[in-house]
């Protein structure tokens, strides 16, 4: 699927990189919002941005580039905000809960917030003031390449409790790399955030949602991760309008469902105050991914069980 961002986007990037070309000439009028705009609009998880031929259809997503924010404060919390319970859940899950996840059999209105393709330097901060402001603990998926050129985001990630996936280092289609490649993008992407944030990321998201079972099977093998998919996809990532968004994953949420949101678009985080209070009052608790797989029924039992001696 094209989207018509995706063409701006290469022009802006092409006449970047030619100079005096007409396109040059129009640069001024983009304002670094625009930017910013056009090229988060080149990455996104939903596999429905794969083209038909299988391939991504914009390659591997360009790092955001922008200087540091010191200035950012802050917002007070504007009025009473429905508030995520304090839970003290376990959330060390049994390698042997399984391989692949789009949800998760829980007894309880339980849901993980997860976003995908940060860090970013203004919106991941935004988002995470309203997830500190609800007390709510989230799941980032974070590309590699964008730790390493924002890591303090990474560090005030994990510092406010929230869990670090790994959701590759350059952002391919796995399912079209031979094993090597696949590792390296693994490997890279869980090194980045360790120097980051001095934390292992526990499971993984594959970008467009493109893994192959065998893939799976060998990232779990040798990297302990689930490959975690999701079970309420708002297409943010076309940018619909924060309310669109909203509703969309208000009416799909279901006990135990893992929704798939995008820290890297401003819209996304601008329907999270709307969402998130919404599903409060429908009675939902938020939990990380790993709080989630840990409720698993059986994954319970066969921790409980341990290892019974033949
Ligand atoms: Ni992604």
């Amino acid at each position: 699927m094209k989207h018509p961002l995706h063409t701006l986007g290469y022009k802006f990037l092409t006449a970047s990189l030619e100079g005096d070309s007409q396109e040059s000439r129009l640069l001024p009028k983009l304002s670094r919002r625009g930017f910013l705009l056009s090229t988060a609009a080149l990455s996104s998880c939903s596999a429905a941005s794969v083209s038909s031929n299988g391939s991504s259809a914009t390659g591997p997503a360009a790092p955001v580039r922008t200087t540091a924010n010191p200035g950012y404060r802050t917002p007070s919390v504007q009025g009473p905000v429905p508030r995520n319970p304090d839970m003290n859940l376990n959330s060390n899950f049994s390698r042997n809960a399984g391989i692949t996840f789009t949800r998760v059999p829980v007894s309880g209105k339980y849901v993980a917030l997860t976003f995908d393709d940060g860090p970013h330097p203004q919106n991941t901060p935004r988002l995470l003031d309203m997830l500190r402001a609800r007390n709510i603990k989230a799941t980032f998926y974070v590309i590699g390449r964008s730790v390493d050129l924002y890591p303090q985001v990474v560090r005030r990630t994990v510092a406010e409790g929230h869990e670090i996936g790994n959701h590759t280092y350059t952002h391919r289609l796995l399912s079209k790399l031979g094993d090597a490649e696949v590792r390296q993008e693994m490997t890279r992407c869980r090194d980045s955030i360790a120097r980051a944030a001095g934390v292992q990321p526990r499971t993984m998201r594959p970008p467009y949602g493109g893994l192959l079972q065998r893939q799976r099977e060998l990232i779990h093998s040798e990297f302990g991760y689930p490959t975690i998919l999701w079970s309420v996809d708002p297409l943010d990532w076309k940018r619909p309008g924060p309310s669109v968004v909203a509703s969309r994953i208000l009416n799909a949420t279901t006990p135990g469902g893992i929704v798939l949101a995008h820290d890297l678009h401003s819209q996304t985080v601008d329907a999270m105050p709307a969402t998130i209070d919404g599903l409060l009052r429908q009675g939902y608790r938020f939990v990380t991914v790993s709080q989630l797989l840990a409720m698993q029924p059986s994954a319970n039992a066969q921790a409980a069980a341990g290892a019974p001696a033949p």
